[in-house]
């Protein structure tokens, strides 16, 4: 069977970002069979129609062509302010162009989200449900994986809460699943 590639996105660009930290601990945990490319999203402008037209800014051609290339999305999102990061929404916003034919439509896409207090970030996860639906995206439908008090979990760049990386590798499984089941229709 052919590896799975999928691409991880951390709504945070901060250097020691817990999302960061997550993806980069699931990478590492995931079977031979799955991989999972971290896509930065510094140097994404700020969406502007002005921007849009045959030539695309470098790094959204760039970001738009890694989302296309791979299988599926994990996405991993901060909460700020009971919704997802502004960098991460702008990142969707530009993959989300053209509007009903974009890179993201038909994408199968796996939300988490981490936050150092006990909702795990699950606001932005709802709203990130929204953003992605009007996407045409194929979100998969389970118990959200909710990172909670995420400031105890990460040591040394690594998530190291075991039932939560289980729970998280679970969900990549899910996601993996839905991929292979609608290859094979
Ligand atoms: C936050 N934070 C936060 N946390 C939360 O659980 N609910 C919230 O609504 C907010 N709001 C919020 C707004 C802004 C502007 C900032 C900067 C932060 C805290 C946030 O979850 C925390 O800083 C995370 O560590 C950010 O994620 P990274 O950078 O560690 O991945």
């Amino acid at each position: 069977m052919r590896q799975l590639k999928l691409a991880g996105i951390s709504g945070s660009l901060r250097k020691n970002s817990n999302n960061t930290a997550i993806l980069r601990t699931l990478k590492e945990r995931l079977p031979a069979d799955i991989e999972l490319s971290l896509v930065p999203l510094d140097g994404l402008p700020l969406y502007s129609g002005d921007l849009e037209g045959p030539e695309l800014p470098a790094a959204v051609a760039e970001f738009k062509a890694a989302v296309e290339a791979a299988d599926g999305l994990v996405v991993c999102s901060p909460e700020y302010n009971a919704g997802t990061s502004g960098v991460l929404k702008n990142a969707l916003d530009w993959a989300s162009r053209p509007a009903n034919a974009s890179s993201l439509k038909g994408k199968h896409v796996l939300i988490m989200s981490s936050s150092p207090g006990f909702m795990g970030g699950v606001r932005a996860q709802a709203q990130l449900r929204e953003t992605f639906a009007s996407t045409l995206s194929r979100v998969v439908i389970r118990p959200p994986v909710v990172i909670a008090g995420v400031n105890d979990k990460i040591k040394e760049g690594r998530l190291v809460d075991e039932p939560n990386i289980q729970f998280a590798l679970d969900a990549i499984a899910a996601l993996a699943s839905e991929i292979q089941v609608d290859r094979a229709c």
